[in-house]
């Protein structure tokens, strides 16, 4: 069945119509889901009803899912690691009052999905269950185009430089590594550019949250230069944001793309069932 997509900003993000994921996806709509994804960045499927199982199998058919890892120091997000499935809640367990899912209510900052893993998960798709009354908004930043935008002159001085991603799910804001214990939070070098496999274009590679610090530069430069790129990767030009309806999936390039939740009613539950797409691997 031919698949109709509708670009839903200048930034990134498209709606495909036209498929139900419940159903198995067939080679050539396998390869228009595939080419608009790598095209537009993120894809958004509206009114699905899908199972567990269902969403497992629709994220089959591109690729094997990612595989979760526990943080060293303990501060995993809850959530069973019996399913390849974390849910991104604010929802608690009635009667132990401990969180049922990952990453609570309020705002998130800018970042990549498992940018601190050593083989970052390609993809993450987010379906989403239960809808608080306002807010709670997914913000999409197109991180092709933070490359364009960083000047030619900016962009040879950090040609080939590592930065370190680093993550401690306790937190909200980005960790100060020169005042921090870091060892325990999961944590890895990767390009500050990266190349992407499946369509050969550079990205910029930093995040507001996760993005600590580039090699070889002293605190102040790093602190002023990571500065103005955060600034670059979220120019609202770049960005698309997605307002959920209930029985949304949307599937965003982990690679090319940031995101970011906007605040939204802590009482009212927000539940969310995602799970991700294993990487390309190291990234180059
Ligand atoms: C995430 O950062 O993976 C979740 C985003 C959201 O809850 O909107």
């Amino acid at each position: 069945m031919p698949i109709t997509v509708q670009p839903l900003s200048d930034a990134c993000g498209a709606e495909i119509k036209g498929v139900d994921l419940r159903q198995p996806i067939d080679e050539e709509t396998k390869r228009q889901i595939e080419c608009t994804f790598h095209e537009h960045v993120v894809v958004v499927f509206r009114d699905q009803d899908i199972s567990e199982e269902e969403q497992i199998a629709f994220a089959n058919t591109f690729g094997g899912l990612g595989e979760r890892r526990r943080s060293p120091n303990g501060s995993t997000p809850g959530g069973s690691y019996e399913t390849p499935f974390m849910f991104v809640t604010n929802i608690r367990d009635e009667k132990t009052g401990e969180p049922i899912g990952a990453f609570g209510d309020g705002e998130m900052w800018f970042h990549h999905d498992t940018s601190y893993y050593k083989e970052p998960h390609k993809a993450t798709l987010l379906y989403s269950i239960r809808l608080p009354s306002w807010g709670g908004n997914t913000c999409f930043s197109n991180m092709y185009k933070a490359y364009e935008n960083i000047s030619d002159e900016l962009k040879q001085k950090l040609d080939g430089r590592k930065v370190l991603q680093i993550h401690d799910y306790k937190r909200r804001e980005r960790i100060d590594i020169y005042n921090s214990d870091i060892s325990g939070m999961l944590q890895q070098e990767q390009p500050i550019f990266v190349t992407h496999p499946a369509t050969g274009r550079k990205a910029l590679y930093i995040s507001r949250l996760m993005s600590a610090r580039i090699e070889g530069l002293e605190p102040e430069e790093n602190e002023t230069i990571l500065n103005h790129l955060f600034d670059i990767s979220e120019d609202p030009s770049i960005v698309f944001e997605h307002e959920w309806e209930l029985g949304d999936l949307v599937m965003w390039d982990n690679y090319a793309s940031i995101h970011m939740r906007k605040d939204f009613p802590r009482e009212e539950p927000r539940l969310m069932r995602r799970l991700t797409l294993g990487g390309y691997g190291p990234l180059s």
